[in-house]
């Protein structure tokens, strides 16, 4: 692979300095149009970063290559860290790249698609626990504290992906910003889904560095929306009792970059949108089926939120939304599964007989 389909590379002068860096080609992702989501909200144009073109299928592979490169450039043994699934996959991947064995502590909830893939990395180079916290199904702060002194303790390298832990590896998320500097100059608005508030931190940070200061929305579930609701003033702190959304990524009531998160929307004169887990899981089926865009329920708050931000008439028709899509469709399987009766067995003779039918009934656009 060439250096500079190394984001870390290309963007070298911006961010923390590396004597080696980790890259299996992440960052560089498209900016698409979604002509229908642009008709249906009744705005110019809205886009979409996909980041669901990196390696492992979320934006967290930009923080995971700023981490190993990290811990390779500054010599640790190993590293570790706690994570809703693609955190966690991230550093596997990155760490199998960069030979650097790692420990990982992963919400009890995590969906399979984003667990299993994890054992193919192998025992060697990642030891993966799963971690219940009081029957919660959110990452808490006790495995966060129990982890930071782990660190500490054995000379790991703590590649979790908030700024209270990794400040460093998280200005690997800066990036999305260089990037959107270039593609999308002219944007109003950024759509981020928040769970623990260091995207949204690290993408209003990088644009502000290239003097872009679009209005950053934060998108979270009404399930678990400590952010929207302190900016909102419905609460005195970023913090809520607890999360009760089935949102996977979203599910953290004490976003440990929450201050921070809210502080970047309100610089930004942006605002907090929370939108329910029907609203998100219904956006998340109609942007597949009406722009071919298929992202995980966590992606898809932003545009769930986007169409309620429309309805309540908060953008104008001359706006310019980017959506940030932050992980593939395929890591978070488990509510089709009641759709798969839709995909008939039927015997080899019957083919023709079937496309025939088929076409009579389909309709074109
Ligand atoms: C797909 C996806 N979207 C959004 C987020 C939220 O990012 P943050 O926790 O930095 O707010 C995460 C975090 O795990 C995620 O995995």
């Amino acid at each position: 692979m060439s250096a500079d389909r190394c984001v870390l590379s290309r963007f070298a002068s911006d961010l923390p300095p590396l004597s080696e860096t980790v890259c299996l080609g992440e960052g560089g992702t498209p900016l698409i149009e979604l002509p229908a989501v642009a008709r249906r909200v009744g705005v110019r144009s809205v886009s979409a970063k996909l980041e669901t073109a990196n390696p492992t299928g979320s934006y967290k592979d930009r923080v995971a290559a700023m981490s190993l490169s990290l811990a390779r450039s500054q010599g640790y043994r190993g590293w570790i860290a706690t994570s809703s699934g693609n955190a966690g996959m991230a550093m596997a991947a990155y760490g199998a790249r960069a030979g650097v064995p790692g420990f990982l502590c992963l919400a009890g909830s995590v969906p399979p698609e984003k667990s299993l893939p994890l054992l193919a990395y192998g025992s060697d180079v990642v030891s993966v626990i799963r971690v219940k916290g009081a029957g919660r199904p959110e990452v808490d702060g006790d495995m966060f504290a129990q982890v930071r002194a782990a660190a500490a303790r054995h000379d790991l390298y703590l590649g979790v992906t908030l700024h209270a832990f990794n400040p460093e590896g998280m200005r690997g998320i800066d990036t999305i910003a260089y990037e959107l500097a270039e593609q999308a100059p002219s944007m109003t608005h950024v759509y981020a889904p928040v769970g623990g508030g260091g995207l949204v931190v690290a993408i209003a940070r990088g644009l502000a560095g290239r003097d872009l200061r679009p209005a950053m929305v934060a998108c979270q579930s009404t399930g678990c929306a400590p952010v929207v609701r302190f900016l909102a003033g419905e609460i005195p702190s970023v913090a809520v009792e607890r999360s009760s959304t089935g949102i996977s990524a979203l599910q953290l009531p004490r976003p440990p970059d929450g201050v921070a998160a809210a502080e970047a929307v309100a610089r930004s004169k942006g605002w907090g949108t929370a939108i329910d887990d029907d609203a998100i899981l219904s956006a998340q089926r109609w942007l597949a089926s009406a722009e071919g865009v298929f992202v995980e329920p966590a992606a898809a708050a932003t545009v769930a939120a986007l169409l309620a931000d429309a309805d309540a008439g908060r953008l104008t028709s001359d706006a310019q939304p980017v959506l940030i899509l932050t992980g593939g469709g395929w890591k978070d399987l488990g509510r089709f599964a009641a759709d798969a009766a839709q995909v008939r067995m039927i015997d080899v003779a019957d083919v023709s007989g079937q496309v025939d039918d088929w076409v009579a009934g389909v309709t074109t656009s």
